[in-house]
């Protein structure tokens, strides 16, 4: 078979990895890919949001399956027109896909189905915002209505803060149009739990839960960032709070996708808050995380391509997805002054023996150097019995891989494996 691989980061390295192990597989396309994923597949100068030549590149090279992880193609309709084409999809339809795209949308889809989440309200001008915001109690929390990089959320501690916020997005339109409507909600409190599921629409299978660390700094401080590291399974993640996510999200969430009109097939990610009055759902995302999946893939012991294209003909209710046990720990190497302003072009050092471990996220070839060029740059994963051998083993890893300016944090697993010891 011929794939074709949507996207040029850590995400789409984990997910060509594993799709290799498919013995169907013949070739892989990345689009555009990166200078560490050309060692798994080959890249083609396309970006991820050229949809027209995403599908005529498809056509003409007769892809047999294309697969889009990223979150722009896939809210700008990607699935819709390779379908249209006549090539077969892993991924949401632009009409699901809202589900990420709008954070009004999947706020207003909670409420109607009753769907546990923070309280909200939606504004569409920001002298209502202003208004409003003088009647909450602080923290709380406002968000861009669009895609805005992980970006988009700023948590105010006092009334200021609020009024700044919303002046940046609604005012200085700091994430573009993607700020014509702000979401402002209740501050929850608890741990986080990322979980990804298949999904046909009808049959959910979620993953193995995972733990990003969101900020840039030790200790959780600092900027938010894509995310510095990841660990699985979250032992936050028990198995009452996995029934009860079961049964008050995820099966809920897939039903109202479809009586909404707007059935959702391939990868939801479920980002939860395990709060004091049970779990609720932090945003929802339209795509595998990244780099929650360059700990959840590795795990994956079922076949990738068979489960993704079980989403696609909905057959997912007769389909194996089984994990193994043990315990997978991602560290991200970025380049230092990420997410703000850094340098590139630093040439990246990996062992021969670390290559497996190792999904780049940010590197361009420059004939058979890699050089970083992006703020993540490689993520190093490692799967081991226990979580602590797993911590163990990517931080051993990272130490032997070396780029000019790197900088990781110290600290990933550390909350899991205190909740784990204790
Ligand atoms: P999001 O992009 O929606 O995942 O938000 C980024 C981060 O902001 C989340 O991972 C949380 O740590 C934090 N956050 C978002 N919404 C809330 C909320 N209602 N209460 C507390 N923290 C939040
Ligand atoms: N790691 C968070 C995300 O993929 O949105």
């Amino acid at each position: 078979m011929k794939l074709l691989v949507v996207g040029g980061g850590g995400r789409e390295h984990a997910v060509i990895k594993k799709l290799k192990e498919n013995k169907e597989v013949e070739k892989i396309f990345a689009l555009p890919g990166n200078g560490g994923i050309a060692a798994d597949a080959e890249c083609v100068p396309i970006g991820a949001k050229e949809i027209d030549k995403i599908v005529s590149f498809a056509v003409d090279h007769r892809i047999d399956y294309a697969i889009v992880t990223p979150d722009d193609p896939l809210v700008l309709g990607c699935v819709n027109a390779l379908e249209d084409a006549g090539i077969p999809c892993f991924g949401p339809r632009a009409e699901a896909a809202i589900i990420e795209g709008s954070k009004a949308f999947s706020k207003n889809l909670m409420k109607k189905y009753g769907i546990p989440t923070a309280a909200f309200e939606v504004f569409g001008s920001p002298e209502e915002a202003l208004a409003y915001i003088r009647t909450v109690r602080f923290p709380t929390v406002i968000k861009a209505d669009g895609l805005a990089l992980g970006k988009g959320v700023i948590i105010a501690q006092d009334l200021p803060e609020a009024e700044a916020a919303v002046k940046s997005i609604m005012q200085d339109k700091a994430f573009g149009s993607s700020g014509d409507r702000i979401v402002v909600e209740e501050f929850l409190t608890g741990p986080e739990v990322s979980v990804l599921a298949f999904t046909d629409g009808e049959t959910v299978k979620p993953m193995v839960s995972s733990m990003d660390h969101k900020r840039i700094g030790d200790g959780d401080q600092g900027l938010n960032t894509g995310g510095m590291g990841t660990i699985a399974p979250n032992p936050f993640y028990t198995k009452d709070v996995a029934d009860r996510c079961m049964k008050d999200i995820f099966l809920p969430t897939i039903k109202a996708m479809k009586t909404e009109g707007r059935t959702f097939k391939g990868c939801l990610y479920f980002g939860l808050m395990i709060t004091p009055d049970g779990p609720k759902v932090i945003e929802y995302n339209c795509r595998f995380g990244d780099p929650e999946t360059q700990v959840v893939l590795p795990l994956l012991e079922s076949d990738l391509l068979t489960v993704m294209m079980a989403t696609t003909n909905g057959r997912l209710k007769d389909t194996d997805v089984r994990f193994k046990d043990g315990c997978a720990c991602c560290v991200i190497m970025a380049s230092q002054g990420y997410p703000v302003k850094y340098d590139k072009g630093f040439e990246i050092h990996i062992p021969q023996e670390l290559r497996p471990n190792v999904y780049v996220a940010g590197a361009a070839l420059d004939h058979d150097r890699l050089l970083t060029s992006g703020g993540r740059v490689l993520g190093v994963t490692m799967v081991r019995k226990t979580l602590r051998e797993a911590v163990d083993a990517s931080y051993a890893a990272v130490s032997k891989i070396s780029f000019q300016n790197a900088y990781y944090r110290h600290d990933i697993g550390k909350r899991a494996l205190s909740k784990k010891e204790s």
